[in-house]
């Protein structure tokens, strides 16, 4: 295989992203009538979680991501990862993803754990010895025991993140997306993947890190965004952002 040298890996390039802001069924179905018989199509409320935001990671780059709750970083992971799109702007990625989202965000839930793995074989477009060979090695990375043949709705969180990170690792990914894991589960786990990451870095791999974790956003990466109300608010040395960021949470 080979990896250009150069270029980016993301280009991410004026994004906004809102949602609806869902009504309380009471207040939502008095005023559908209200609307209905007014023959009136009022637009509903939306919420801007995303506000053009500008950024791009090198080839080899980890980029850390730090911000308060609701500052719409894991709305930022998920249009990356492809799994929204945006309202307006462009998102490009070169290279293998694979990610490393919030419970829910991955697995059917009412299939096994290998049954999981199997399928996102066969989404891979991988052969069958291919798939069993692969799920072989993830089965083993994730170390469940039993659990690896009951449905992902008996997981707990710790279980269901060495599943998810076990699928991604053995993906080769060329982009890493990671949103708030390394904080769960057990210590061996979190150093194995730890030590996974660091492989996937030293190999060129680009990575996006969520994290609330500020010492782990500067430990880990090469420049930090940090995100305030859907806005990139600055993005450069860790050392540096993490600083201004905690100073702004601090006062406030
Ligand atoms: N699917 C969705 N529908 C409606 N609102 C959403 C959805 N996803 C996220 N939001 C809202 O977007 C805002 C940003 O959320 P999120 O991206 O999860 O922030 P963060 O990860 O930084 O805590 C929050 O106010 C959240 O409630
Ligand atoms: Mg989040």
């Amino acid at each position: 295989m080979t990896r250009a040298q150069t270029g980016h890996a993301v280009e991410v390039r004026d994004v906004w992203k809102s949602f609806d802001l869902v009504a309380t069924r009471q207040r939502h179905l008095k005023q559908s009538l209200v609307d209905l018989l007014a023959g009136r199509r009022e637009p509903r409320p939306r919420h801007a979680v995303l506000r053009g935001v500008d950024l791009s990671v090198a080839r080899g780059e980890t980029l850390g991501v730090v911000g308060r709750n609701g500052s719409g970083k894991s709305t930022l992971l998920r249009l990356l990862a492809g799994i929204y799109s945006p309202d307006r702007g462009s998102i490009e990625t070169r290279g293998r993803v694979a990610t490393l989202l919030e419970l829910g965000a991955g697995f059917h839930m009412d299939l096994t754990g290998r049954e999981n793995v199997e399928i996102e074989g066969i989404v891979l477009g991988l052969s069958r010895a291919e798939i069993h060979r692969r799920a072989a090695a993830v089965v083993e990375f994730a170390d469940l025991g039993e659990y690896i043949d009951q449905p992902v709705r008996t997981y707990s969180t710790g279980m269901y993140m060495r599943l998810a990170f076990s699928v991604a690792v053995h993906v080769d990914p060329q982009i890493l997306l990671v949103d708030e894991i390394l904080s769960v589960g057990d210590a061996g786990f979190v150093a194995r993947c730890h030590d996974r990451i660091r492989e996937f870095q030293r190999q060129g791999a680009s990575v996006v890190l969520v994290t609330h974790d500020t010492g782990a956003a500067e430990a880990w990466s090469d420049r930090v965004l940090w995100l305030d109300d859907g806005r990139v608010q600055s993005m450069g040395d860790p050392g540096e952002v993490v600083d201004t960021y905690l100073k702004a949470v601090e006062g406030g």
